[in-house]
């Protein structure tokens, strides 16, 4: 449980917020490359309540400006990509990536006053499908070497989806490891060959995953600070099957690394749009094998709809709810795609939730240490100390889910790992 007065402190991130000023300390994601994909490389973005532009220059350098123009304010996704940069459409200002003016054509032929116009301008830099942006004070930080971002970009596939929630609320679902035997119960198991790209639709030691879930509801968690921030352990205990160990992390602050099948992992940014909604950036990475982008973007585009990336079951329509569903088939009633129940388990507390009402119990462990990091990052931040947990040495994170033999499970997930990048053309150890 939380104050309400810390509870605005942590989820309330646009203006000159402490938690969004610690947010802004780090490389966020501020749009998918496919969004810039068609013939004019513009799009409008809103990041902690700021109104932004996106675009890409002739060069291919992309540049996140302000998204009114420092002449009269003038709405700068309209404008033309042209001439090196940016240019207004109203008198013709021309701006470039770093938001410097090098044209204003309607003033005097000598004029200089375009040298004194600095437009508010963020830098960028692409990884994997997503352009990630700085929004903070000074020089950005190194960017960090998870495998998310060492892997080639075959290895990977990138998507967002739009959340009508806090980024708290989004982040919180994602270090819940309960709920998985609960929110994503499935009645049955499919075989596993048919669910490429799916989340917990793998199998275990030939153990589907579904089916360990359904049957262990009670798992033992054990969380571990890190370097890049938190170590989740849930152990699900499956007598002489052995122990079933899952373990994600929190990449602080606002990202967690999952895994999504023996070979999948995913790395999961949530982002506040303001503090209403959120978008969910995820960069799926493949060890093994190229990623089948198409198949793993047509799957999504069943939920997510363009340009928005806006789910179709959502807040105004129940998520779909079916109660006849729910009493045969599925435990929400919403479906089989667990994207669904996460958005609704995000969701329906309301906008932002308040967590002067929550009652934490024992798996709600990894939610309780993450806010006094968060808290305690916050703290520093504001008192004028560096934001902690980033740079180019955080690495992996390890991120497996295996079954270690029931009288010697400890460190099997180490093994497990290693023996995956043993296979891997391009992971090394971590
Ligand atoms: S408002 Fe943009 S050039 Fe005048
Ligand atoms: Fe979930």
């Amino acid at each position: 449980m939380l104050s309400v007065e810390q509870n605005q402190r942590v989820t309330q991130t646009c203006g000159n917020t402490p938690a969004g000023d610690l947010l802004r300390r780090y490389w966020q994601p501020a749009a998918l490359v496919d969004e810039l994909a068609g013939d004019r490389p513009a799009v409008s973005v809103e990041l902690f309540g700021e109104q932004l532009v996106l675009f890409r220059d002739q060069k291919g350098e992309y540049g996140l400006l302000d998204r009114h123009c420092s002449h009269r304010g003038a709405d700068l996704c309209f404008g033309r990509l042209e001439d090196g940069g940016l240019r207004c459409p109203f008198h013709g200002w021309l701006f470039d990536i770093a938001g410097k003016c090098l044209e204003q054509p309607a003033e005097p032929e000598n004029s200089k006053f375009y040298q004194k116009i600095n437009h508010k301008a963020y830098p960028c830099i692409e990884r994997n499908g997503i352009i990630f942006a700085y929004l903070g004070p000074g020089d950005p930080p190194p960017f960090p070497s998870f495998d998310c971002f060492v892997a080639p970009e075959e290895f990977t596939f990138a998507f967002k989806g739009h959340i009508d929630a806090n980024w708290l609320q989004a982040v919180e679902v994602g270090i819940d490891p309960a709920h998985a035997s609960f929110l994503h119960r499935f009645f049955e198991d499919k075989d596993p060959d048919e669910g490429y790209g799916q989340q917990f639709r793998d199998s275990t030691d030939e153990i589907p995953v579904t089916k360990l879930l359904r049957e262990v509801v009670r798992p033992i968690i054990e969380v571990e600070e890190t370097t890049s921030g938190m170590s989740i352990k849930t152990l699900r205990d499956l007598g002489n099957a052995g122990m079933h160990v899952r373990v994600t992390n929190l990449m602080f602050p606002n990202a967690i690394v999952i895994p999504m099948s023996n070979e999948m992992t995913i790395s999961q940014w949530h982002v506040p749009i303001n503090d209403q909604e959120c978008y969910w950036y995820a960069i799926f990475t493949d060890f093994e094998r190229k990623v089948s982008r198409q198949e793993m973007r047509d799957q999504r585009l069943e939920l997510y709809t363009l340009p928005n990336y806006k789910p179709l079951r959502n807040r105004t329509n129940a998520w779909g709810y079916d109660p006849e569903e729910q009493r045969a088939q599925t435990y929400t009633g919403m479906g089989m795609d667990i994207n669904v129940h996460d958005n609704w388990a995000v969701e329906s507390p309301g906008s932002i939730f308040d967590r002067s009402n929550e009652h934490l119990g024992t798996t709600d462990k990894a939610i309780i240490a993450y806010r006094k990091l968060l808290l305690s990052a916050i703290d520093a931040v504001a008192l004028g100390k560096a934001a902690p947990k980033q740079g180019a040495a955080l690495k992996g994170p390890l991120s497996v889910d295996t079954i270690g033999p029931a009288d010697n499970w400890e460190g099997c997930w180490i093994e497990c790992d290693m023996a995956r990048r043993d296979r891997s053309p391009w992971a090394k150890e971590i």
